[in-house]
């Protein structure tokens, strides 16, 4: 099944005077379309502005299609009465974390998507526990945000997003203010809730190495899906999307540093194959060319 389906969706955002006069109007989404399965861990890249955040702010109702439609777990984005549930099945966690957490302590800011729901006290102590062990923070639970790093208070906000029980967590640059470390934990979250919750996961980023673990990539440019240079939509595993490193290119994206010292040995006449990914892999192509060692 597809949790998200998007059908020639088009979004233009308008910048009007003080007088309410549209002055300017910026086509975000472009007559995009593409489904994404229940269960995946899906990577949105694309440059600046190619309408990423758009996208996900579509996913979650935020806006509506100006045409086309948008399903998210069956429903009906521009069908209002739909707008909560549509929300409680696809959680976004932002770039920054303090523009999420609303309350001074850790676990009253986890339940409070479940207590304005209103659910019964005792489910929300429930999911408040399950969600706050799932990011590793039980520890501290019952200290203040204030206390937290960037990458831990991203945990919460994570943790926040968990314990209404979604299908779907869209992460809309989750990383780009964290710290190295931050980055891992976060990242490492994202794969567990996929891999142990079956919780889709769609994951939008510039680091080109957060792709590498991905289902899928789509690459986006001017509001829909990219094309390579042969005119084929850049939608693929990892491994197909880095293979297209002069394509990449000429979107202005890079390939992870790995794929790109491999390409530039291939480059260089040594046959290796395309598409490595890890160091691993380069390693392993690699081992052919060197004489055995004890
Ligand atoms: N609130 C807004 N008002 C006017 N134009 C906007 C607004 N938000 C985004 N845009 C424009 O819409 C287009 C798509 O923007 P969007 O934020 O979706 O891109 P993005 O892929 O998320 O970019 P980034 O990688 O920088 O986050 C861009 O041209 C952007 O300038
Ligand atoms: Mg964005």
């Amino acid at each position: 099944m597809n949790i998200i389906k998007a059908a020639h969706i088009f979004y233009e955002y308008m910048v009007r005077d003080e007088n309410d006069k549209v002055i300017e109007t910026t086509k975000a989404l472009n007559d995009l379309s593409l489904d994404i399965e229940e269960g995946s861990f899906v990577c949105l890249l694309g440059h600046n502005g190619c309408g990423k955040s758009t996208f996900a702010k579509l996913i979650n109702a935020l806006n509506l299609p100006k045409e086309g439609t948008l399903l998210v777990n069956g429903m009906d984005t521009a069908d209002g009465s739909l707008t909560l549930r549509i929300r409680e099945s696809a959680g976004m966690v932002f770039q920054n974390p303090d523009n999420q957490i609303i309350s001074n302590i850790v676990e009253e800011d986890v339940a409070f998507g479940p207590e304005n729901i209103g659910l019964p006290s005792e489910e929300i102590m429930e999911r408040v526990d399950e969600a706050i062990n799932a990011v590793g923070m039980q520890a501290f639970r019952n200290k203040s945000p204030n206390q937290l790093s960037g990458g831990q208070k991203q945990r919460v906000a994570i943790a926040g997003i968990m314990a209404m029980r979604p299908k779907c967590i869209i992460f809309d640059e989750p990383t780009a203010m964290l710290d190295p470390d931050g980055r891992k934990d976060v990242l490492e979250i994202a794969h567990r809730l996929n891999r142990e919750e079956n919780i889709t996961i769609v994951h939008i980023t510039h680091y080109m190495e957060e792709a590498v673990d991905a289902d899928r990539i789509i690459v986006l440019e001017n509001g829909s899906i990219a094309e390579d240079l042969e005119g084929r939509p850049m939608d693929g595993t990892p491994k197909d999307i880095f293979s297209k490193v002069e394509d990449l290119k000429a979107l202005a994206l890079t390939v992870p540093v790995i794929t790109e010292l491999a390409y530039e040995l291939r480059k260089e006449g040594l046959p290796i194959r395309e598409g490595i990914l890890t160091r691993k892999e380069l390693v392993d192509a690699l081992k052919p060319f060197f004489p055995k060692t004890r």
